[in-house]
This record gives structure tokens, sequence and C-alpha cells, in this order.
């Protein structure tokens, strides 16, 4: 085998310069229509190099996912019996036949053992090729595609094959068909304004007088500042969500993590002035910061993310003294036609999966703020990235996503350019649910607004079109679809789809920092970190006593913690020229199960 190999190595010094494989017929994996909005721009540089990640079967998933169900399940004798890096790579590694093939594959396009980049379990493979290369390679043709709303570009395929030899071997290769835009900043994050005069006044009477205004707080409890009504900060959330006077007590190896995308990080100096102004014992208290890929950290104040400020300052400020990682993870943008030298391409979430798999201690508790429109991620991938994040739960991981800010659609107020139709040729409307929240092997996060709290319009709500209902489900889904006027948006959703979001929190008008200047933001982009900081709170509490950490969090939500969550029962979510969902009384597909009441929970899960 080395022999061959170096004799491959000796009669391509141009390793990629190789003929075309010997292999068999191409049969095809995939074929998809694009999404609307992206145009054909031209054809993709024959030298523009692509980052091919090749996803090898994972034969023992349903395995996995058993053990995962077991431990994550409040009544089972396993409950918290995660397990080690090794014992889940273990679980997901390729059949060695699997592995062998897409070898020998790759080596007939001349790639050597050594340019093949493989996740920690072995189960993908990643080959930089030039795209004349990987058309060979997938019999196919890339194009260069443009974004009509945002001007971005894309090189990408609407099918691709590989030969019959390896079909079965590989579950997806990407970047192919892969359309989907990481949604953050501008439209995750839903307003973005300077404190309001109102707001200010407001403070400053109330330290004026030096009796803060209160008003009762409808989830039980002492009462809240009437402040919090307009701008929500780190106490606000303490006070409404029951947990005053609430601190973590740097438990044994708890941890809380953040991710950041589209070359957003946070900035120190801001994070320092939101301290002094929320949680001044954090002062001079910083976090960790991880780069993937070559994501970036410019502390430069003017370019940092309103996003990753967002996400540092309230999910950190909240779990103080619990230490932070923040992970930045390199990937956009993928391409710049006018510029000539070849960029990188890559999918992010994948980079960032193989990346804090590959590591024995992530943090307990994770936040992302990001997403896509669910139909604009290929299926393939879908799953594949989804079943990345079960791997992370059977670790003890609770994996938090924002739920969107399209309510049942993708936000788009535009008929002509809204997405809410089906992507496969018929055109037909749909609503969007968002992805990675439609993963039923994470906690999609919603949003409330006010006091008291109602469901907010734009809380990203609804139904999987690719992923079933999980059974933690059954129950309290099935309730709120009886609970549907007959025939109500028959056809617009998927009803046996896992449903969005499980979970709810505040999503608006959040005092942060940004650019050394006070100003309110939202979006589930603030819920989805506010509750994974109440998380972390959790998983101190539990440490301490010598517990483990509570993991992957559905199946025990929809059980045991039901009655720890303020059911809200009020608001809906328009989109796709309609009304929505209503939150109702239960889970609904816009609060989930309602707010967390800390000091309810932390009685049923400690
Ligand atoms: C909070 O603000 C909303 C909107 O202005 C208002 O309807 C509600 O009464 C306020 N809540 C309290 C408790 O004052
Ligand atoms: C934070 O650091 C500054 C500068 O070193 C120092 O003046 C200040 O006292 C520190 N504050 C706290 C709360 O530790
Ligand atoms: C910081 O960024 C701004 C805006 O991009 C730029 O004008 C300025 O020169 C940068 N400052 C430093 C010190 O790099
Ligand atoms: C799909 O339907 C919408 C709304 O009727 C229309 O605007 C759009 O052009 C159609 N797209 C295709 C590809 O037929
Ligand atoms: C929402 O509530 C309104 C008012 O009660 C009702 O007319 C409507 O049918 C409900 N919509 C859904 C989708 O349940």
């Amino acid at each position: 085998m080395r022999l061959v190999l170096l004799l491959t190595a000796l009669a391509a010094p141009f390793a990629f310069a190789t003929p075309a494989s010997s292999c068999g017929e191409h049969k095809l994996k995939e074929r998809i229509v694009p999404p609307r909005g992206w145009t054909l721009h031209g054809p993709a540089p024959a030298d523009h190099i692509i980052r091919l990640r090749i996803g090898l079967p994972q034969p023992n998933f349903p395995e996995l996912e058993r053990h995962l169900y077991a431990v994550s399940d409040p009544d089972s004798e396993r409950y918290g019996q995660h397990f080690s890096k090794e014992e889940v790579d273990a679980l997901v590694a390729p059949h060695p036949e699997s592995v062998s093939r897409v070898d020998s594959w790759l080596a007939s396009h001349g790639f050597n053992a050594e340019d093949i980049e493989r996740s920690s379990a072995g189960d993908w493979a990643t080959v930089r090729v030039p795209v004349r290369v990987a058309e060979k390679m997938l019999n196919t043709k890339y194009s260069v595609w443009k974004h009509a709303a945002s001007g971005d570009y894309l090189v990408r395929t609407t099918s691709y094959s590989v030969p019959e030899e390896v079909h079965s071997h590989i579950d997806v290769i990407q970047p192919t068909t892969m359309f989907g835009r990481f949604k953050a900043s501008k439209s995750t994050v839903h307003s973005f304004e300077p404190e309001s005069a109102a707001a200010a006044v407001l403070k400053n009477a109330v330290v004026s007088t030096g009796a803060a205004r209160t008003i009762d707080n409808p989830n039980g409890g002492p009462p809240v500042d009437a402040s919090c009504n307009t701008t929500i900060t780190v106490n606000c959330l303490k006070q409404l969500y029951n947990a005053v006077g609430v601190t973590a007590k740097p438990a044994k190896g708890n941890q809380i993590g953040l991710t950041g995308y589209l070359e957003q990080f946070a900035n120190e100096a801001d994070l320092q002035q939101f301290y002094a102004d929320q949680v001044p014992a954090a002062l001079n208290t910083s976090f960790k910061f991880i780069s993937v890929k070559g994501g970036l950290n410019d502390q430069n104040i003017s370019e940092a993310g309103a996003e990753a400020n967002l996400d540092v300052q309230f999910a950190f400020g909240i779990s103080f003294p619990t230490p932070g990682t923040f992970y930045s993870t390199a990937g956009r943008p993928p391409f710049i036609p006018d510029v000539g030298t070849p960029t990188d391409t890559n999918e992010p979430y994948t980079d960032w999966l193989d990346f804090v798999l590959s590591h024995p201690n992530p943090p307990q508790s994770i936040s992302t703020s990001y997403g896509d429109d669910e139909q604009t991620v290929p299926r393939d991938f879908a799953v594949r990235a989804c079943k990345g994040f079960a791997q992370l739960g059977l670790r003890g991981v609770s994996l938090m996503f924002s739920s969107g800010d399209g309510g049942v659609g993708d936000g788009d107020p535009d008929p002509a350019t809204q997405q809410c139709f089906t992507n496969d040729g018929r055109n037909a409307t749909r609503f969007i649910p968002g992805f990675p929240a439609s993963c039923p092997f994470v906690t999609a996060v919603g949003g409330t607004t006010r006091i008291p709290e109602f469901g907010i319009g734009f809380s990203g709500g609804g139904f999987s079109d690719y992923f079933s209902r999980p059974s933690y489900q059954n129950k309290a889904v099935g309730k709120f679809l009886a609970g549907l006027p007959k025939g109500t948006y028959k056809g617009l959703f998927n009803p046996r789809g896992r449903a969005i979001p499980d979970v709810s929190a505040q999503s608006n008008r959040f005092r942060i920092f940004l650019s050394g200047r006070p100003v309110l933001i939202g979006g589930t982009s603030a819920s989805s970190p506010a509750f994974a900081g109440f998380v972390a709170l959790l998983n101190d509490v539990r440490l301490a006593k010598g517990k483990k950490p509570l993991g992957f969090l559905n199946p025990l939500l929809y059980s045991k913690a039901v009655s720890g969550f303020n059911d809200i029962t009020t608001g809906n979510n328009p989109g796709c020229g309609t009304p929505g969902f209503n939150a109702t009384k239960g889970w609904d597909a816009i609060t989930g199960l309602g707010t967390p009441n800390f000091g309810k929970l932390v009685k049923l899960v400690t």
C-alpha cells in the first residue's frame, strides 16, 4: 500500500494533474433546485480551491442515539452518565471498508494519505482541491452563484455524483449543493438603536429618587424594576426569572461557551464597560478566546460585532464567574469573484463541530445565535450536522440555538424575495423553519418581550420538514396541534416534524455596549445566550453537589422540568403572509414551554 502511494506521488509531481480515476460509473448523490434569490453568475474558475469535506457513514449512529436518550432521560438509571470523547468517537467511526474505499478513490485522483485531513472519529475526510479536480471527482460543473439581496457570491453546483464503488460509503460531500447562508447580526439581531431618550430619562429618574420603581413580577416572586419593561439588563433577567442573588460558585470544572461565525468577535473593552454598568463584580475578568480554522479576533473597537458582543456580555454576565469560552470560526465570505485570488470555502458548523468534538472537556453549556432557513441547507448536510450535535449531547453538553427571527417565515416582508415557497420545483407556499434549531438534539430558544411577557412577533417557530417529531415532544406538541382550528395552515407546515422552539426568553431591548456606546439590541440572538447563562447556573449547582451536568436538555425539559417554566400564553409570530401561530396554554410554536423560572428549575433538577 505504501509503495503504491509512493509511485502515485512520483508519477504525479503535481498531485492534481493525475488523470481521472479508473473507477466505474458515476451515480447521482444529490440534486437540488437552488433556493430563491440565487442566480447563476458565471462558470467557476478552474483553479479556485475548495476544501471538500467528505462525510463517511456512521453505521452505529442508532446505537449512539439510544445511549443519548438513556443518559438524557431523567427517569433513566443512566441519567447523567455521559460518554467520553473516545467512547463517542468509537460510536461514530466509519466502517473500515468505507475508509479504504474512499481512500482508494482519493488516491486515484492523486491524493496521498498526508493530503487527507480527518476528524477525530475518522467520520469526515477533507481534501483541498481546485475546482477542475472536484468537477472530475464528482462528475459535475461548479458555477459562481450570486445572492441578489446580499450581493454575496458562492461557488456551488446543483448536483453531484460519485463512482458506484464509493456511493454507499459516502453520506455527503460539501461544498457542493449547500446554498445556506448563516444569518446573524443583520437579520437575527432585530433592533439596533441608541438607548432611547425615554429609557434614559426613566433610568435617571430612578437614580435621582433613590427608590427604584418596581412592578409586580407576573412570573411570581419579588417585584421587578419598572425599567425592565423597556430595557433588559442582567439584573432584569435575574429578577424576572427568579434568580435574584444567584451567583455561580465556580464549581468543579463548570464552563460556558459561545460560538461566533461570519468574522464576528467580541470586544474586550466593550465587555468591561458592560460589566461596569451591569455586573461590577466581574470587572477586569475576561474569557478564553479560541480561533477555529483562523477565526478572527481583532480588538480594534470599531470592528467589534454586535452579535458577538451581545452573546458575550449577557451569557458571561449572567453566569459570572463561570469560566467562559468564545469560539470564533472562520468561513466568510466564501468567494469574491472580482478578486483574482482563489479563496477558501467551508461549512462553519462542521468545522466548529470537528474542533470541539476533538477536545476532551468542552463547555457544558454552549449557545449559538446563527441559523439558516432549513430548506437552503441540503438535507444530507443538515442530517450530518445534527448528528454532530447529538455527539456533543452524549458528551454532556447542552446546546442552545436561537430559533430565528422571522416568525413562521424568513423575516422578509417583501413577497417578491421572501423564501416562503417550497424548493422542490413545485413552488408551493410553505413556512420556513430554521436550522440548526430544527435539529431534535439541540434546544431551540424563541423570544418574548415586555412584562407581563408575551411571545414576540419575530420569534421563530414551526415544524421541521427534515426531522420528524422526537418522542419527547409527542405529548406537548400533540396537544398544541389538537388545539389548532381544523385545517389551520394545511399544507404550509409538516405536523409530523420536529417542532420549535423548545423554550424562550426575553429577546428585545437588551442593553449592551458596542464600540464604546450603550445600545439596545434584540432578536432570538439575545434569548439564546441568556437562556444558556441560566443553564450554566443550573450546572453550577449540580456540579457543586457532585452531580453530572445536564447535557442534552430536551427530554428533561418536556417531562420533569415542565413546571419550571413560566407558560407564555399571548402573542403570535406572523410570516409568509399569515398571522403565524398563537401562544397558548402549554407548549406552543412561538414560545415553546415558556421562559425559565430558575428558582423552580433548580429544585427540579438538583
Ligand atoms: C409594559 O409595557 C407595555 C407596553 O408599553 C405595557 O402595555 C405594559 O402595561 C407595561 N407593563 C407594566 C407592568 O407596566
Ligand atoms: C480593574 O483594573 C484597573 C486597572 O488595572 C484598576 O484600576 C481597578 O481597580 C480594577 N477594578 C477592579 C474591580 O478590580
Ligand atoms: C480600526 O478600524 C477602523 C475602521 O475600520 C479604521 O479606520 C482604523 O484605522 C482602525 N484602527 C486601528 C488601530 O487599526
Ligand atoms: C414561485 O411563486 C412566487 C409567488 O407566486 C413567484 O413570485 C415566483 O416567481 C415563483 N418562482 C418560480 C421559480 O416559479
Ligand atoms: C389565533 O387566535 C385567533 C384569535 O383567537 C384565532 O382567530 C386564530 O384562528 C388563531 N390562530 C391559530 C393558528 O391558532
